[in-house]
């Protein structure tokens, strides 16, 4: 059986690690060696780490044994302690309330009703990469991936977009570059604890029955939705709101600015792109490319075995789709950026019943940007050292300079 280990399990959940190497080389290791084993981390979290694609899938498939209740992420895993979220949040629902739950969400996501947003994302595209395009050197991330992203998913919930500033950066520093263990790395004076705290208290005041400036969108969607004849409480609508917000903030914005970086380090497979039915394959091959979500928990329901793993029963699990992204068994030429690639059965939205509840809005975002960008930006090139995101959780781009001809 698998143990403890740090013979090749390396730097796999120190976050700098994601900033300053190329962490392929040590999952390829692991799913070659030791698909699934149990490690010991520097912070005393014993979890088992399972790499392979297959693997991977099976854990997806199957919240009942594998369990989200006790957090999502390394740093937020709670141990025998459901997280605080759990039975009122989506992602952190037990299987049968989370059906129900979905069920209700997937009216407002589904591809039909995101359909419709495409020629307001074109608009917010078209905007800022002719703003970038008038500027010739600029930031992609910050000029064109952070505000067209963002707006969309605010636009989508409903904010009024005099917010949107504010959100965008409460919601950055609530969740992911944040990493106060690594001194000198955390771009922000403020903890993720503190921005979460004033994301809160900012949809408190939003939900308040006497203000009036909440646009039609899903927060109001959710506080008019009745489940099991009553409505959501606040706290289920903030929690709820908190889950889109985030996972469609931290995620999109960089397989935007990470597609592009690819389609500029391999301007071939750029050349292939002659036709707009190409473009869902490059964001398919973008998302398996970056891997946005470099790994998640769970935690064991009862006692089961994967390959010769014996995992028992409240053992923590993380799953690393980053690693599965890049599997040999699953993917041909794994480590070719192929703008093309079909099939490309990759996990980068996960799997099974928590598939990203915003994979169509994910996709209409990145199809449309990369026409855009690719149309109105010729030339695109890099113009000084790109900067990548100190997270163990997200892997991000937060600078990347280029120049257009
Ligand atoms: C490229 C962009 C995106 C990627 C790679 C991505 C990835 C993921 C992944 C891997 C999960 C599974 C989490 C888990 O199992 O714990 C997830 C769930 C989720 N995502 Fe996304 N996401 C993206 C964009 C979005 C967008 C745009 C939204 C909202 C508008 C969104 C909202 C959510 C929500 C609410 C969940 C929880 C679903 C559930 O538990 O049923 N995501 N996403």
């Amino acid at each position: 059986m698998a143990t403890a280990t740090t013979e090749v399990d390396g730097d796999i959940t120190n976050p700098a690690f994601y900033a300053d190497e190329d962490p392929h080389p040590l999952f390829a290791r692991l799913r070659n060696e030791r698909p699934v084993f149990q490690r010991e981390d520097p912070s005393g979290l014993v979890h088992w780490v399972l790499t392979k694609h297959a693997d991977q899938s099976f854990v997806y498939r199957r919240p009942d044994i594998f369990s989200t209740q006790y957090g999502v992420t390394f740093d937020t895993y709670r141990g025998a302690t459901p997280d605080p979220a759990a039975g009122a949040m989506l992602e952190f629902s037990a299987p049968r309330h989370h059906k129900e739950l979905r069920k209700e969400f997937n009216k407002s996501y589904n591809r039909r009703a995101i359909k419709v947003l495409e020629p307001t994302v074109r608009k917010y595209a078209q905007e800022k990469v002719a703003r970038a395009a008038s500027l010739g050197s600029f930031d992609f991330a910050r000029e064109i991936a952070d505000p067209v992203t963002s707006a969309v998913v605010f636009g989508l919930l409903g904010f009024p977009s005099s917010d949107w500033d504010l959100l965008f950066d409460l919601s950055r520093r609530s969740q992911e570059e944040t990493h106060p263990s690594i001194p000198g790395r955390c771009p922000f004076d403020t903890s993720a604890a503190e921005a979460n705290h004033e994301l809160v208290k900012y949809l408190m005041r939003l939900l308040n029955p006497r203000r009036d400036d909440l646009q039609d969108g899903h927060v109001k969607v959710l506080s008019g939705l009745l489940f099991d004849g009553e409505p959501l409480s606040q706290r289920e609508v903030i929690l709820n709101t908190l889950n889109i917000m985030q996972g469609g903030n931290s995620t999109t914005r960089h397989a935007a600015s990470g597609g592009v970086l690819a389609l500029i380090q391999h301007p071939d497979e750029a050349a292939r792109l002659t036709s707009r039915s190409h473009f869902p394959l490059l964001v398919e091959e973008v998302v398996r490319w970056t891997s946005p979500a470099i790994h998640f928990m769970r935690r064991a329901t009862r006692d089961v075995t994967v390959r010769d793993a014996r995992i028992r029963k409240g053992d923590a699990v993380s799953v690393w789709p980053i690693a599965g992204n890049r599997d040999e068994e699953v993917f041909t030429d794994p480590y070719r950026f192929d703008a093309l690639r079909s099939p490309n059965k990759h996990i980068g939205f996960i799997a099974g019943p928590h598939l990203c509840l915003g994979i169509n809005v994910a996709r209409l975002e990145l199809r449309v940007l990369f026409e855009e960008v690719l149309r109105g930006l010729p030339g695109l090139r890099l113009n000084g050292p790109v900067t990548r995101v100190a997270s163990n959780f997200i892997a991000g781009i937060d600078h990347l300079p280029v120049t257009v001809s």
